[in-house]
């Protein structure tokens, strides 16, 4: 009985197996046709995130961010450089938030002057900064998005207490790696090593 039985079944199974290879094959074949350009993107950003100090987050962050518009490695820093404002522009308003949540004075206190901070950067530094990536002035990038990191540890000194492990300080750090990967990418561009 046995033998008749594994005799029979995968003959069977075999038909199925040949029909879903042929499919995945086709499928395989489909996706190495259309994809040729997304492969290369991918290629440039591994090449490039390599260089900065964060792979993990470089890479995810610009691979979820991609913009066809910007695939070389000034259109890269300019969207990791973009992620940065979005982000430090979203700190800023979680800070308002807290501030009008909190009746702690001290804590009040704090996170006004984290606002401070925040603020030039928001409005001035980073946005300058993309500008000047876009006409190329890479020293000048540089100095802006370096900024961002800079007034994040600032902000983050003066966490205290239960601000000290709060989503505060979680974005105080995201703000300081994001700054320092976009300017691992700028300074690619300052010395020319990347196209
Ligand atoms: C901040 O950066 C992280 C890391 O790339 C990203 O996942 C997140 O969407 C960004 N947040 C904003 C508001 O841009």
């Amino acid at each position: 009985m046995n033998p008749v039985i594994t005799l029979t079944k995968p003959k069977k199974s075999q038909k199925t197996m040949n029909k879903n290879n042929l499919s995945l094959h086709l499928l395989l074949l489909l996706l190495t046709i259309s994809l040729p350009s997304t492969q290369s993107d991918d290629d440039l950003i591994d090449q490039i995130c390599k260089k900065t100090p964060f792979y993990d987050l470089c890479t995810s962050t610009l691979k979820s961010n991609a913009d066809p518009q910007n695939t070389d490695t000034k259109g890269l820093a300019g969207v990791m450089a973009g992620i940065l404002l979005s982000n430090a522009t979203d700190t800023l308003s979680y800070i308002r938030g807290q501030i009008s949540e909190t009746s702690d004075p001290q804590m009040e206190r704090v996170l006004a002057y984290c606002a401070e901070l925040y603020i030039p950067v928001v409005k001035y530094n980073l946005p300058q900064a993309i500008d000047a990536l876009s006409k190329g002035r890479f020293e000048f990038a540089s100095d802006g998005i370096s900024d961002a990191a800079k007034q994040a540890d600032a902000c983050e000194k003066k966490l205290s207490g239960p601000l000290k492990l709060s989503p505060l300080s979680e974005r105080n750090r995201l703000l300081h790696s994001l700054s320092d990967v976009a300017v691992a990418i700028v300074k690619l561009l300052l010395k020319g090593l990347i196209k």
